[in-house]
């Protein structure tokens, strides 16, 4: 599987040119992308890297990546990020590693998100892996409220748990949010959930990305598949 992440990661650094700007994403696939762009930049290659999350802050100055933010430049040229489930129209559930917020707010300010899986994240309907859901942790009663019924006006309904971490206490993101997951199993209209939860004060952000991957590398037994939008 790691191989497989690996073979993702390569390809889609075949994308990167001399003088590019790129959103680095977050897990263990996008991990192997860090890596790789290391090896090149050691090799010569110039590019900044705008990183999604802290965790992959420290992989890339480990690996030799110049870094910048979004304050110092306003644009990105390609992000490349991970995602826990990819349907046909490359819509995306992401966040698995708590890191949604700041992956669609870099993915949102990229001209192309190339997205890199094995292809066991390729799946018909979204919805299996659970939702995540970044909020704010004041009047987290009434949020949770407010998304069942969002759940309910677009057919869907499942638990919700907030997420912990390893050592049993919540996690906190990134941002100082929380994060609630929730187990949909099948999400037919992913685009009108998203817009539903988007609506909800409460609500930082969702996992559902929707039109922001431009293609997706996924790497298989058969070899690697390349999907546009
Ligand atoms: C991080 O918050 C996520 O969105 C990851 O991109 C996603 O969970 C994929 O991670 P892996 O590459 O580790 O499966």
């Amino acid at each position: 599987m790691d191989q497989l992440k690996r073979q993702a990661a390569a390809r889609a650094l075949e994308e990167v040119r001399d003088g590019m700007q790129l959103g680095l994403g977050t897990g263990s696939t996008a991990k192997h992308f860090v890596e790789l762009l290391g090896e090149r930049v050691a090799a010569g290659l110039k590019v900044i890297g705008v990183p999604t999350s802290e965790a992959t802050r420290a992989d890339a100055e480990r690996c030799g990546v110049p870094l910048t933010t979004l304050d110092e430049i306003d644009h990105l040229d390609i992000t490349v990020d991970g995602a826990d489930e990819i349907d046909p129209e490359l819509n995306l559930i992401k966040g698995g590693g708590g890191a949604l917020l700041r992956e669609k707010i870099v993915a949102a300010a990229s001209d192309r998100m190339i997205v890199i899986a094995d292809d066991s994240k390729w799946v018909p309907t979204l919805g299996k892996f659970p939702l995540p859901i970044e909020v704010i942790p004041f009047g987290l009663g009434a949020t949770r409220h407010a998304i069942e019924k969002a759940f309910a006006a677009c057919g869907v309904s499942g638990q919700m748990a907030v997420r912990k971490a390893k050592d049993g206490h919540v996690f906190v993101t990134d941002g100082g949010h929380w994060i609630v997951d929730a187990q949909l199993g099948r999400i037919a209209d992913p685009a009108s959930l998203a817009r539903a939860l988007s609506a909800i004060p409460g609500v930082v952000e969702h996992g559902l990305f929707i039109g922001l991957a431009s293609s997706a590398v996924l790497a298989g037994g058969e070899g690697i598949r390349v999907i546009e939008r």
